[in-house]
């Protein structure tokens, strides 16, 4: 299936089954989860904090999204690979298809971009050229220093109103999905029976939305010293590693 097909694939899930999305930052984290089914690989810039060690995501550069874009590119996934645009590489409509294309190059079959309305025109760039483009709303994580933090959205009419104009733009604009991040329950369940697109939902409450997506390692438990409140851990990577690492030790220095 060429990238199009996938995003489209994607698209005429609304209503159908919901879609099961995780992040992936290198290859045998992408193989692993390709192997599992995951319908969507999203190497988001959250890996700014979760394998980078950054505070937030407005320390990623679109270098640090190339090699881990092409990491998980190697694994050749049947799931949809979908980039982040990091923060100031898309502040133009040219530069937005500048940074898009590059990452194709490096392996991604769709990006993804934060923000509605004043976002449309750099979508339109990139969707026009035949890039499938997923879009963010809600808690913008790339505005959250000006934002002075991780805030609850959608907890006003007007506040939802406000996404639903912003998902309108980028869906006149050519998105086929769009993250809806931290909005409460009532405004996320509105705002998918509104919108004629999947939503794919992350701290917006369980079966709210078209989909879900989650930071592998949240899932994993493979980063302990921050874990968001919505998380649903699955496993406990970080302890395992904790017990391995005592056992060797014990093994190599015999106490
Ligand atoms: O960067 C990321 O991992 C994301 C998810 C939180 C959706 O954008």
């Amino acid at each position: 299936m060429t990238a199009l097909q996938k995003a489209e694939a994607i698209r005429l899930r609304k209503g159908n089954r919901p879609i099961a999305a995780l992040t992936a930052y290198d290859y045998p984290t992408a193989r692993l989860l390709d192997e599992g089914g995951v319908d969507v690989l999203l190497v988001g810039d959250s890996l700014g904090m979760v394998v980078l060690g950054f505070p937030d995501t407005t320390h990623v550069t679109l270098e640090h999204m190339l090699h881990h874009v092409a990491a998980v590119a190697r694994a050749k996934p049947t799931a949809l690979v979908v980039g982040d645009l990091p923060i100031h590489t898309y502040d133009t409509p040219e530069q937005a298809l500048d940074t898009a294309r590059r990452l194709v190059a490096a392996g991604a079959e769709a990006v993804k971009l934060e923000g509605g309305v004043r976002q449309a025109e750099k979508v339109r760039a990139i969707t026009q050229a035949g890039i499938p483009v997923m879009g963010h709303l809600g808690m913008l994580p790339q505005r959250v220093l000006e934002e002075g933090g991780y805030r609850k959205k959608g907890k006003t009419p007007e506040q939802t109103e406000a996404i639903r104009e912003g998902a309108q733009a980028i869906i006149d604009a050519g998105v086929f999905a769009i993250v809806m991040e931290s909005i409460v329950p009532e405004a996320a369940r509105f705002l998918t029976a509104s919108l004629s697109v999947p939503t794919i939902g992350i701290g917006c409450g369980q079966h709210t939305c078209d989909g879900e997506v989650a930071v592998v390692t949240d899932l994993l438990g493979s980063y302990p010293w921050f874990v968001p409140p919505f998380a649903r851990p699955e496993a406990d990577v970080a302890g395992a590693t904790r017990n391995a690492v005592a056992r060797y030790l014990l093994q190599v220095r015999g106490s």
